[in-house]
């Protein structure tokens, strides 16, 4: 007890003589949730009572905040470190794919507050950044993680390519666990490095593609330059595809697979087995998000056949990412027939609210 008390205070002068000299505060704040092409805020707050050397009066000389994303290894240790933003005497030093996206507080000494704004955020911002704000001599310094739900997916009736008006368009999407995208959402997927060569309808009636690689067949309205291809606002009787958007699974997808493979039906009876029903397509997309990974054209709800790859390899979709589609013909149209034999990708729902529900009905019973 009496050495306890000793140590208390012993770490207690340490920390005086510590913070005397240069006081350096380490917080951990709970991570950040944010939607693509969405908005989040990373906070970072420091006191507004600066120690300063006597003969200043001009606080915000004294004050720098820089903002990094730092990549950690599996210890928590940092081993690379990206600038996002350093703001400085009123200048302000924005990072390469940051800029006209990140913002600070204009007088954050005033009000302590120096937390990051992200706009148009992309998946490839989810990660962990640091503040580091110095104030007079105090030092701030907090870390928060960053995560970014959503995924735009291209979508193609069962039928054709082209055959969606822009009703049925926004329909196939709901009926595929997702929604339409909007422009905003197609340009963040590009800027992630989304590529795809077939016009779709968008929520404001508009119908574009993203080029990463600009190439025969595929040039649009921007001939050799990269980017979001657009054929503009079109009469909703036109028929092409259609971009899909979902946000994040409310549930887990899991692969099935027998010996033989499965039919259609059979994959169906296989998810019902399990308490599952055949995942989406918007939940095999979400999961695949989530880092889902597997080698194996499965049955899903609508009657298509896909794999989601989130590593890569040469022999799983030739070492791209992404979700994988078999179509029936070689022109990348029609599913395979429903007899053809594949795995299953069922979904099921998360039965965290069913067990609270459970937990609140059997305390009032007791
Ligand atoms: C304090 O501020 C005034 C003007 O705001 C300036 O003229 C003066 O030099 C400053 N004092 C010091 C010690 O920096
Ligand atoms: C304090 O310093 C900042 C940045 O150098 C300058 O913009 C501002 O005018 C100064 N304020 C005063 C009161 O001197
Ligand atoms: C779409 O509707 C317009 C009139 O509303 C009509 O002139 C046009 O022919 C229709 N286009 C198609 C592809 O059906
Ligand atoms: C794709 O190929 C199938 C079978 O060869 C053919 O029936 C269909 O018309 C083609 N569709 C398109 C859009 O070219």
């Amino acid at each position: 007890m009496l050495l306890n008390i000793k140590s208390v205070l012993w770490m207690c002068s340490t920390l005086v003589v510590t913070y005397a000299l240069h006081k350096v505060k380490v917080e951990k704040s709970p991570p950040v949730k944010g939607s693509l092409s969405g908005r989040a805020t990373l906070p970072c707050f420091f006191s507004t009572l600066p120690t300063l050397p006597p003969s200043y009066n001009n606080t915000s000389e004294f004050l720098r905040i820089k903002w990094s994303k730092v990549e950690q290894d599996k210890t928590g240790k940092d081993v690379k470190e990206t600038t996002v933003l350093v703001a400085q005497n009123g200048n302000i030093k924005i990072g390469q794919g940051y800029k006209g996206r990140v913002s600070v507080p204009t007088h954050p000494e005033d009000i302590g507050d120096a937390s990051l704004t992200m706009v148009k955020l992309r998946a490839s911002d989810a990660g962990v950044y640091r503040c580091d704000v110095m104030y007079g001599i105090e030092d701030t310094q907090d870390v928060i993680s960053l995560a970014v739900d959503g995924v735009v997916f291209h979508y193609r009736a069962a039928t054709s390519r082209y055959t969606l008006n822009f009703q049925h368009a926004q329909q196939a999407c709901l009926n595929n666990g997702a929604v339409i995208a909007n422009p905003d959402q197609l340009k963040a997927a590009y800027e992630d490095g989304f590529e795809q060569c077939d016009a779709g309808w968008l929520s404001d009636q508009t119908v574009r593609y993203p080029i990463r690689q600009p190439r025969v067949g595929c040039y649009g309205d921007k001939m050799g330059k990269e980017g979001v291809r657009t054929y503009g606002f079109r009469l909703p009787n036109e028929t092409y595809d259609v971009y899909c958007y979902v946000d994040h699974l409310e549930g887990d997808v899991f692969h099935v697979t027998l010996p033989n493979k499965l039919t259609f039906e059979e994959a169906k009876k296989q998810c019902v087995k399990r308490d599952a029903v055949l995942a989406t397509v918007g939940d095999l997309h979400a999961a695949w998000r989530n880092g889902f990974d597997q080698c194996d054209y499965g049955w899903l709800a609508d009657g298509s056949v896909r794999y989601p790859v989130s590593v890569a390899r040469i022999q799983c979709g030739g070492g791209l990412l992404g979700v994988r589609t078999l179509y029936r013909y070689e022109n990348q149209t029609g599913f395979p027939y429903p007899h053809s034999k594949f795995d299953a990708y069922c979904f099921k729902r998360k039965l965290f609210f069913i067990m609270i529900l459970r937990m609140r009905f059997g305390q009032k019973r007791v």
